[in-house]
């Protein structure tokens, strides 16, 4: 197999700001094209995002040295044979250089690596989730039960509450009445919050975001709902949630901030505090409890719950081996969220979903806040069989084009 043509352009993502499309076209005439998310609340660890940094173009967002970059690779990838995934990954990851893909930047990488795997798969007649299906070993393919992000806060969401993420599972159910039941439950909230005055505008991820005195008036408001909509919480619906708490950590006084509530926690005391949420409330996930380098506090929480319930890494792990290896060791979460832009390649990505699951872990594919129509990561969640995937709330054509998809592969299974 060769590259025929390599084409990439800057096209817009969800929040009004560029981002790059790559197409490949195959010598056999196959065809794949990817688009590459972006995060708000993202990880320091993660792989580098390169954009333009000119503040008089799309405020210094503007992804051109990335997409000339993919351009400037067409001659030399169009002269190589590449029989596999990871022989195009692996030579993209030589030829940038850096561990954090800083010279070509992840996002420029990732777009070729997808849009290779999207024009692979046509080549093979497949779909998508099935050449992933493939190169991941055959798993058995499932549809992932998602994790529905109906309330927005943080930095989603102009500081609504201090968690990120109020989300809801809903499980023993086809993946289309799980869709269902998020919708009733989604639709069932906004009246509620219209008829308590509140604000039902919607943030970065397709949640409202009313903003609240305390994070745990979200909970009671989505019993509400949940209970209005005619599901049962602890029974059919379970909480989840995104604390993304590295964005209210203060690393100096080493103390967790709840501004909604006006309170400073020492880990301790935040720790405590979860618990206690967690003995209240029927959580089955909590994601980034802690903060991206406070370790020890992510393995005390882990010893004290991870038998209970789940407990996911995001910022901590950001989808790298590395880091992954070292959560393992130190017993800090029992699950890794997946983002295929922490990391930069779909290699370097089901390497790490390898990994994180022979030690026992559930792995979680996750959408960025800022997205596009792009529903790739639907097909690596079914292609992987990993079980469960976030990606907003069911509203936002970013988010639904996702959603959507799972339900046309749905068909197909
Ligand atoms: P981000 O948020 O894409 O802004 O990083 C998603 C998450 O934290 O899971
Ligand atoms: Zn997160």
């Amino acid at each position: 197999m060769k590259i025929a043509k390599l084409h990439a352009r800057q096209i817009i993502d969800s929040r009004a700001t560029p981002t790059i499309e790559v197409d490949v076209t195959l010598d056999d005439g196959s065809f794949g094209r990817a688009a590459i998310p972006s995060g708000a609340s993202t990880g320091t660890h993660e792989a580098l995002e390169l954009r333009d940094g000119d503040k008089s173009n799309f405020l210094g967002k503007s992804v051109n040295k990335a997409v000339a970059n993919v351009n400037g690779l067409e001659a030399e990838l169009s002269s190589m044979m590449l029989d596999t995934q990871e022989a195009l990954d692996s030579w993209l990851i030589q030829k940038d250089g850096t561990e954090t893909k800083s010279n070509l930047g992840a996002n420029a990488i990732l777009g070729i690596s997808l849009a290779f795997a999207h024009a692979t798969a046509a080549s093979k007649k497949v779909p998508l989730y099935e050449y992933v299906n493939e190169i991941f070993g055959k798993p058995e393919m499932k549809l992932p039960t998602p994790m529905f992000n109906i309330m927005n806060g943080g930095k989603h969401a102009n500081w609504a509450t201090d968690i990120q993420e109020f989300m809801v599972i809903i499980e023993n159910k086809p993946y289309h009445e799980q869709l269902r039941a998020a919708c009733e439950i989604f639709l069932n909230l906004g009246k509620i919050l219209e008829e308590k005055g509140l604000n039902v505008n919607i943030g970065n991820e397709g949640g409202y975001a009313p903003g609240f005195k305390s994070n745990e008036e979200a909970f009671e408001v989505i019993t509400e709902a949940i209970n209005k909509a005619g599901y049962k919480l602890g029974e059919d619906v379970f909480f989840a949630m995104d604390v993304a708490s590295s964005e209210f950590y203060n690393a100096e006084k080493q103390t967790y901030t709840l501004k909604t509530e006006g309170k400073e926690l020492t880990a301790d005391e935040w720790q405590k505090t979860l618990e206690s949420w967690v003995a209240k409330y029927p959580f089955r996930s909590i994601e980034d409890p802690f903060a991206e380098d406070d370790w020890s506090h992510w393995t005390t929480f882990t010893a004290e719950v991870g038998s209970k319930i789940q407990i996911v890494g995001d910022d901590l792990l950001v989808t790298n081996v590395k880091r992954v290896e070292k959560g393992i060791a130190e017993k800090a979460c029992n699950a890794l969220l997946v983002k295929v832009n922490q990391i930069g390649t779909l290699t370097e990505t089901l390497n790490a979903m390898k990994l994180s699951k022979e030690a026992g872990w559930n792995n979680v594919l996750s959408h960025r806040s800022g997205e596009t129509e792009d529903v790739t990561i639907s097909h690596i969640a079914v292609g992987t069989g990993c079980g469960q995937i976030k990606t907003g709330a069911p509203s936002r054509g970013e988010r639904t084009a996702k959603f959507n998809e799972l339900l046309r592969i749905e068909e197909q299974l």
